[in-house]
C-alpha cells in the first residue's frame, strides 16, 4: 500500500566539532534515523485505521495512543534536522562576527546579543529533557527563545525556527558529565553555523522594542 508519510533519514556531515565528539555524533544520528523509521512507522499504523474511511469506537484508544506518539517521533525527527544543520562541519568560529541580521535581530528583540544569548543560555540549563529553540515570529520578524519540553511541547505554531539546540543528556552524555551542561552549550556554540542561521531568518526587519 501507498503511505502518506515515508521519509528518509538525512545524512549529515558534522565531523570535527569542537568538545563534541564525532562519537556523540554517530550515536546522535542514530537516534535520529530512529525518529524517522518511527514517524514513518506510526504514520502508515494510522493509515491502517483510516483506510476504511472511519475510526471505530473499539479502535479509538489505540489510534489515540499511536496519534499522541507522532506527534513526539515527528517532531523530534524535524527538530534533529534542524540541530544538526545548524552545527559547522569543523566547527564555527564562536559568536556571530560583525553586523550580522541575527545579531540585529537579537538587539531588537532582546536590546543586545548578550542578553538574547544570556536568554538562550538560561533555557538550555534548565533541568528536564528538552530544547533551547529561537524562534521568529513571521508575522513581525521578532526573536524569541523557548523551552521545548521533549520534542513536541513547547513549540510556537507558525513560528520559524532560527537556532535550535538540543539539551537531552544523550547530546553530550558521552563527552560531559550530566552536571556538567554549561560546558556542552559552550562547546555548542563555538560550533553554530551562523551562515546557516542567516539563511533561517526572514526577510522581515523585527520591530524594535519600545522605549
Ligand atoms: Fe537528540
Amino acid at each position: 500500500m501507498s503511505t502518506t508519510g515515508t521519509y528518509n533519514a538525512r545524512q549529515f556531515n558534522l565531523s570535527g566539532l569542537k568538545g563534541i565528539s564525532d562519537q556523540t555524533l554517530e550515536m546522535h544520528f542514530k537516534l535520529y534515523e530512529g525518529y524517522v523509521k518511527e514517524t514513518n512507522n506510526l504514520t502508515d499504523r494510522i493509515t491502517e485505521f483510516i483506510k476504511d474511511g472511519n475510526v471505530d469506537q473499539d479502535e479509538m484508544p489505540a489510534y489515540s495512543e499511536l496519534t499522541r506518539r507522532l506527534g513526539f517521533e515527528y517532531n523530534g525527527m524535524v527538530l534533529h534536522e534542524y540541530y544538526f544543520d545548524n552545527l559547522k562541519s569543523g566547527g564555527g568560529t564562536g559568536d556571530p562576527m560583525g553586523r550580522t541580521a541575527f545579531r540585529q535581530g537579537a538587539e531588537d528583540s532582546y536590546g543586545s546579543y548578550d542578553i538574547w544569548k544570556a536568554d538562550f543560555v538560561g533555557i538550555g540549563k534548565m533541568r528536564g529533557v528538552g530544547w533551547a529553540i529561537c524562534y521568529q515570529n513571521p508575522a513581525n520578524g521578532r526573536l524569541s527563545n523557548h523551552w521545548i519540553s521533549l520534542h513536541e511541547t513547547g513549540n510556537v505554531a507558525g513560528f520559524d525556527p532560527i537556532l535550535v539546540m538540543d539539551v537531552w543528556e544523550h547530546a553530550f552524555i558521552l563527552d560531559y558529565k550530566p552536571a556538567d551542561r554549561p560546558k556542552y552549550i559552550e562547546a555548542f556554540f563555538t560550533n553554530i553555523d551562523w551562515a546557516a542561521v542567516e539563511r533561517r531568518l526572514g526577510q522581515r526587519t523585527a520591530q524594535p522594542i519600545a522605549a
